[in-house]
């Protein structure tokens, strides 16, 4: 331990003035610089587990203190730690290699003794990624290297989970006492309100889902609390003999000094999932073998991609290595073709898929079409303050990707042709391949006008009313997408309206809400062109209706359900109760999975 200290300390940063301490022998034996480059990279990554863990343990507090603006906060901050620490790990590794920065048997060597320190970590699948974006940043890799990278895994066996990681069983009583037991385990009696009235409504609500009355049953529950926004989650899954294991969550709300309610219970895969969606923020839940609480969750929401359950947790980075393996995989054992994604083409980004994998890349065009004036770092800032605000369930994350390489004969010919016009400035070739140093990569999903083209009334209302909910959620979060034509918005596999065009978005504590002037003269009611003045964050509601094309049905529910949404007070009374500090709740579950709607 002691000599693992030595080794930052001698080629870091010192703590107490931050300056740069010299590399003391800069031309050591490479294997000594390995095994000292590797020791700075471990102790980096375990610092890096240490920050991210002591805000992961905040969130208990938080909870119970009712603190919802520290809870996003933390969020927020979480999101941060892993580049901090690259950062300065980054200088240190330079000092450190000086000339032999860019040699990759220098790396090579590097990562083998890294390989060594970490094996016995229950978290190495992480640290794995950690050391891969420290290469990364050295080397801008064009494609991925083996040698210098944890491409695959280095590890046959996966790593042991600890008692924080194996769900708890409970057997041998009633399923209310059950689920007394399991959630005084964490929350002792005194914090609740009510709990033992609403743990027989919560049974009774498992029991009408399983179908059947529930006599041999055991309770599997996740030791550790997922916490989120306002809302903390028990996970895991009920057991009852031969039938399939049902998975639950007991989602709890703590709204007032009275206590913690025990406010909804989801179960089945469909419920879960949206919990778990991609549009919505990442848990905190304390972990210390994230592979284990990953495939443990993987066994409830089967049809989740690794990449999604490990942003469930936090580990977004790591997401990206398991989605990139999985791409690659994929590729091996495809053969269509990259090809335009379906819809109206972008004025700003370039989006294309491949119809057997079900994600978008989403390149940001060299120049943007008429009338969009905004410039590539715009851009870039609306996509990064949707990654670090809350999604509210209704922002499709956007994970960002550098230097993708993909064999350029799985792109249809016209694609690379329209790629190289369109953007130039972050696509080429190379040799037979095609080389893109910058895309966002999202989850695919059914463009919302090319869904009201092809379905039935009954479903058009539904997506009208859950359009319209979806941009309310939206501005409970402080945000306005700006842009509120449907070809912006999709829906999911759920049903869910979510939104993913992000180059107008912004805060709606930023925007003017503004009632439409009367017009006063005959010239004024006929202009076709607005006859009073337009700064650029005013914003109409009472017009919005106008600009939308929708078929019947979604527009009669639209109305019916959020007619507020084209008046401007219901904006401005929006933008007051931010302004005023709230914090306005946004359920990730269907309001009849309220034990109070019962
Ligand atoms: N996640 C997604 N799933 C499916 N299709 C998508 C997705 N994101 C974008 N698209 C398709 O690509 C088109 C352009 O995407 P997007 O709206 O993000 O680009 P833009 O350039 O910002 O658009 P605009 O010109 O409206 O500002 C969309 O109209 C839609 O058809
Ligand atoms: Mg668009």
């Amino acid at each position: 331990m002691s000599r693992l200290k030595q080794g930052v300390l001698l080629s870091g940063k010192s703590k107490s003035t931050g300056k740069r301490v010299t590399n003391d022998s800069p031309s050591l034996p490479s294997s000594r610089l390995a095994a000292r480059c590797a020791e700075t990279a471990h102790q980096a990554f375990l610092e890096y587990q240490a920050r991210f863990n002591a805000i992961t343990q905040r969130a208990r507090e938080l909870f119970l203190a009712r603190d919802w603006v520290g809870s996003f906060k933390d969020a927020a901050e979480r999101l941060h730690c892993y580049n901090d620490v690259l950062d300065d790990l980054t200088g240190r590794i330079k000092d450190l290699m000086g000339a032999q920065l860019k040699e990759h048997r220098a790396w090579a060597e590097t990562k083998l003794a890294y390989s060594s320190l970490i094996a016995r970590s229950s978290a190495w699948e992480i640290a794995e990624t950690f050391f891969n974006s420290l290469t990364r940043r050295v080397f801008a890799t064009d494609g991925v290297d083996q040698a210098i990278e944890f491409v695959d895994t280095e590890f046959d066996a996966p790593p042991l989970p600890t008692q924080v990681d194996l769900p708890r069983i409970y057997r041998g009583r009633s399923l209310p006492n059950l689920l007394l037991t399991a959630l005084t385990d964490s929350f002792t009696e005194n914090c609740w309100s009510d709990l033992r009235a609403t743990v027989e409504s919560a049974a009774a609500r498992i029991e009408e889902s399983s179908g059947k009355d529930i006599a041999r049953l055991e309770l599997e529950i996740v030791p550790s609390v997922f916490y989120r926004g306002r809302g903390a989650y028990f996970i895991g899954r009920v057991l009852s003999g031969d039938e399939l294991p049902l998975p639950i969550v007991l989602c709890l709300q703590h709204e007032n000094e009275r206590g913690i309610t025990l406010d909804a219970v989801l179960s089945g895969d469909v419920d879960l999932a949206i919990l778990f969606s991609f549009t919505r923020s990442y848990f905190r839940v304390a972990t210390e073998c994230p592979y284990a609480l990953v495939r443990y969750l993987r066994q409830l929401m089967p049809r989740k991609h690794l990449i999604d359950l490990y942003n469930a947790i936090g580990f977004h980075r790591h997401g990206k290595t398991e989605f990139y393996r999985d791409f690659i995989a994929h590729l091996r054992t495809s053969t269509d073709r990259f090809v335009h994604a379906e819809g109206v083409p972008g004025m700003v980004m370039f989006v294309f898929t491949l119809p057997s994998y079900d994600v978008v890349f989403k390149l940001i065009k060299d120049r943007f079409d008429f009338p969009k004036d905004i410039t590539r770092e715009k851009v870039m800032q609306s996509y990064r303050l949707v990654f670090e605000h809350d999604r509210a369930g209704r922002l499709v994350e956007a994970h960002e990707f550098e230097h993708l390489r993909i064999a350029r004969d799985r792109f249809d010919p016209a694609l690379v042709d329209e790629l190289l016009r369109d953007a130039s400035s972050i696509v080429k070739i190379d040799r037979d391949d095609v080389l893109i140093a910058h895309a966002y990569v999202e989850r695919r999903i059914r463009p919302l006008n090319l869904f009201f083209k092809q379905c039935d009334p009954d479903a058009a209302a539904a997506a009208g009313r859950d359009y319209g909910q979806s941009i309310k959620d939206l501005a409970a979060s402080n945000i306005f997408p700006g842009d509120l034509l449907t070809k912006n918005f999709g829906v999911t596999r759920h049903g869910r309206v979510v939104f993913y065009d992000y180059d107008e978005l912004c805060f709606l504590t930023d925007c003017k809400f503004r009632d439409l002037p009367v017009a006063t003269t005959p010239e004024e009611e006929m202009a076709a062109e607005p006859w009073f003045s337009v700064r650029q964050n005013d914003i109409f509601p009472e017009e919005f209706l106008q600009f939308l094309s929708l078929p019947d049905a979604a527009r009669a529910a639209l109305l019916e359900y959020h007619g507020e949404l084209f008046r401007p007070d219901f904006w401005r009374a929006m933008q007051q109760r931010i302004s005023n500090g709230e914090v306005p709740e946004i359920f990730p579950y269907r309001p009849e999975r309220r034990l109070a709607e019962a």
